[in-house]
């Protein structure tokens, strides 16, 4: 993403969201984006795949996933990328499923867009690996359920499951564990790793907590304002941060006693 810059409109006319951001993430690498809450993280995220809510514009910049320039592209053509070659996990999985659709069906429409040379029976046998990857063993009642039959920490993981069942070249995971209890959110994180080391795609993880971004990034990029205020190799920001703004996120992580 280079120079990218979004504009809302609102009753009292146009206001800045996000200026001049520039992020990268290479294949296999997992890349923190943190800042204060309404520093612009998620407006950013929505932005890589045109997902911007309504009123959102991009004024400027352009964005690239696996060689393809998605900004260039159109509203459907944006739509068949993702899944395909880009993944979001939210924060709350209740509001990208369906709660009327069973588990299973949603998944395997999924899959069917990100993979589309797997045949049906192909298709069941790739839900049933995925969601085993994530630690979730009995498949078949999964797949039966409705969202709201699961608990968080297992939808959490369906979704995480289906992040990377579909392969794609980026995810995107905007504070997948801040809806869930720090036992859970423990393991949520091991398992992003493990599943980024086996599957290889670009990870951009967006949280709030440095603490939680330490444990899990190699580089990092610190939000403020709408604007990026600092990045770099994420021990080198936590050794010695540059910004007044990266300062007080690290103290506020260190008073949590989060950070030695
Ligand atoms: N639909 C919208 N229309 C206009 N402005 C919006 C809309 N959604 C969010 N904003 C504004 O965009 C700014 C950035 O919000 P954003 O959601 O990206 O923050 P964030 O860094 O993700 O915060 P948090 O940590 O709380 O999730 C905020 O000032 C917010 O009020
Ligand atoms: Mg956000």
């Amino acid at each position: 993403m280079e120079n990218l810059s979004l504009d809302a409109s609102s009753p009292k006319g146009l206001v800045s969201l996000v200026r001049n951001v520039g992020i990268e993430v290479g294949p296999g690498e997992v890349v923190g984006l943190v800042g204060e809450s309404g520093s612009g993280k998620s407006q950013t995220a929505l932005a890589i795949s045109g997902l911007s809510p309504q009123g959102v514009r991009r004024t400027s910049g352009r964005i690239w996933c696996d060689g393809e320039e998605l900004s260039a592209l159109s509203e459907s053509e944006l739509h068949r990328r993702r899944g395909a070659k880009l993944a979001y996990v939210f924060q709350d999985p209740m509001s990208a499923l369906n709660p009327t659709m069973r588990v299973g069906r949603q998944m395997a429409d999924v899959l069917r867009r990100a993979r589309p040379q797997l045949d049906r029976g192909q298709i069941v046998r790739a839900a049933h690996e995925i969601l085993a990857a994530v630690g979730l063993t009995d498949g078949a009642w999964i797949m039966r359920a409705y969202p709201f039959q699961l608990s968080g920490g297992m939808r959490q993981r369906v979704m995480i499951a289906l992040a990377y069942g579909c392969r794609p070249a980026l995810i995107v995971a905007d504070e997948p564990t801040t809806a869930l209890d720090v036992t859970l959110q423990a393991q949520v994180l091991d398992l992003i790793l493990a599943l980024n080391g086996q599957v290889k795609s670009a990870m951009l993880f967006i949280s709030h907590d440095l603490a939680i971004v330490r444990r899990i990034c190699t580089r990092l990029y610190v939000m403020r304002k709408g604007e990026v205020v600092e990045s770099g190799a994420c021990a080198q920001i936590i050794a010695s941060p540059q910004h007044e703004y990266t300062k007080t996120l690290l103290a506020s992580a260190r008073a949590k006693e989060a950070i030695p």
